[in-house]
């Protein structure tokens, strides 16, 4: 057997994507709900009222980088259409979702929970009733046997905070995440044993994710040094809360290759591939690295700290490595190199390989590399909690959804992953396959982008019932976590 007799086999999603609710049980606005739907190539928008009361729009580019003058709040217009509003509506279906999860025979299940459905406004100020939704389902997992594995922040920041403290460049932000932290971690003390503090936090930019009007790299890098701080300062307090919690970081991990075998090609791709190691060295290893600290130099950054903030990043450090794994990249310093899309940037194109209708590199092999560089370079558990394929589905005439093509991804994909283990001796806990259910894409705002091993029926213009349906997928991975990865044909 490859895999560990407890290997965590699963599926992910997140609130802003999943949960719908927004206005439900006391939940207080997020900035996600502020930003309407898109499509491929066609932007999100941020919709805001400037402190003059005149309304408007701020696109939000293919970083899922937004940005809305100084001063101006996010604002929910009439007659726009904004999906996170009900996403694919977990609130009122989580005991159907749950069931499902079961029946393919999830092991954990990765969600997260939502800051403004805990706290309104993301201050001292809490909401039973959001706490309570969280018991329930946190009891709906356990009495399946599935191991809640919860991010406490994934892209969701709390409206209010957004639109008076900018978001995470203000240092009192910390404070307000920290007693956040501490009331989910200690209410779910006894259910939860898995955590992640912030999603993808090498990605994190623009008012969207993080609240900062202006994402110039001052206030950017700025408001990540308050987020490394709040980090390590929850990984210290979940420890202390309960010493079996393991608490671990998340990026999004994209390899880069370089384009050819010119030193400047590979320079180019070192230098690509520092932009998510340097999020994972402050996280694991404690310190900035040397490499980011001449960076900042060159660059006339100067990140404000206080006294104590190098000494919590360096006693806060993670147990685990969490990542998402969607694609490859390639590095080339020739202008005229391809490009495609990518998981929030534009890539080179790699002419060797496929892409998505997305735009995505498909590179199961790239897989395996990244648990390698992640494993040689830290040492300490990897943990995959996101992984799969953006693409349509269809439902045929007899209600069958026939989606080969993602199966074909995964199943390349966990190849790649069980010759990390059993060729490279790799370290893995888990595998949580991205949108297990059909949830709302983040990078686009639409239901076009389907992951899920379910359908939910809910489409771009808004209509749909919520019903939920199998894909052919679904008896795939209820076969492959039955044979704890052995089967995969
Ligand atoms: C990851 C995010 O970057 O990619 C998810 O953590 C996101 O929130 C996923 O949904 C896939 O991206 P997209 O744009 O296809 O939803």
């Amino acid at each position: 057997m490859t895999f560990k007799k407890d290997f965590l086999w699963g599926g992910a999603t997140a609130a802003s994507q999943h949960e719908g609710g927004y206005n439900l049980g006391g939940r207080g606005l997020s900035t996600f709900d502020a930003v309407t739907g898109g499509g491929y190539q066609i932007p999100r928008r941020i919709t805001y009222m400037t402190e003059d009361g005149v309304c408007d729009e701020s696109p939000v580019d293919s970083t899922m980088t937004g940005k809305i003058p100084l001063g101006a709040k996010g604002y929910i217009k009439k007659d726009v259409f904004y999906p996170s509003h009900e996403a694919t509506d977990f609130y009122h279906h989580f005991k159907e979702d749950i069931a499902l999860m079961a029946e393919m025979g999830f092991k954990c299940f990765r969600m997260s929970i939502s800051w403004s459905r805990i706290c309104p406004q993301g201050m001292y100020d809490l909401n039973e009733e959001g706490l309570q939704f969280y018991d329930d389902v946190f009891d709906e997992l356990l009495k399946y046997g599935i191991e809640p594995i919860v991010t406490l922040n994934h892209f969701d920041m709390p409206l209010y905070l957004a639109d008076h403290y900018d978001g995470w460049l203000s240092r009192e932000v910390i404070d307000f995440f920290v007693f956040y932290a501490k009331i989910v971690l200690t209410r779910y003390k006894n259910k939860v044993k898995y955590w992640m503090t912030f999603n993808e936090m090498n990605v994190l930019s623009g008012w969207c994710q993080i609240g900062i009007h202006d994402n110039c790299p001052q206030n950017l890098y700025q408001a990540h040094h308050h987020i490394f701080v709040a980090s390590a300062k929850v990984v210290m307090l979940g420890h202390e809360i309960n010493p079996e919690n393991k608490i671990g970081m998340m990026v999004s991990y994209t390899p880069s290759y370089p384009m050819t075998c010119l030193p400047e090609d590979v320079m180019e791709a070192i230098e690509f591939n520092r932009q998510k190691h340097f999020y994972m060295d402050i996280q694991v290893k404690g310190y900035y690295p040397e490499y980011q600290l001449k960076f900042f130099e060159r660059k006339g950054i100067a990140i404000q700290m206080e006294n104590d903030d190098l000494n919590i990043i360096k006693n806060g450090t993670v147990d685990y490595i969490g990542f998402s794994y969607y694609m490859s990249t390639v590095s080339s310093t020739d202008p005229n190199a391809e490009k495609t899309e990518g998981n929030q940037f534009i890539a080179c194109k790699n002419p060797y390989l496929k892409t998505s209708d997305w735009g995505w590199t498909v590179d199961p092999l790239g897989l395996r590399i990244a648990l390698n560089e992640i494993y040689d370079r830290y040492h300490i558990p990897m943990f995959i909690v996101e992984n799969g394929l953006g693409a349509p589905d269809n439902i045929e005439n007899d209600g069958t959804i026939n989606d080969e093509y993602r199966i074909e991804y995964l199943r390349n994909h966990i190849q790649a992953m069980k010759d990390a283990v059993e060729l490279d001796g790799v370290d893995l806990m888990g595998y949580t396959p991205w949108g297990c259910i059909d949830i709302v894409s983040a990078g686009t705002g639409e239901m076009k982008k389907r992951y899920g091993f379910i359908y939910v029926e809910r489409y771009d213009d808004g209509s749909g019932d919520f019903s939920r349906k199998k894909k052919k997928s679904f008896q795939w991975y209820k076969k492959v976590i039955e044979t704890n990865g052995d089967e995969l044909d």
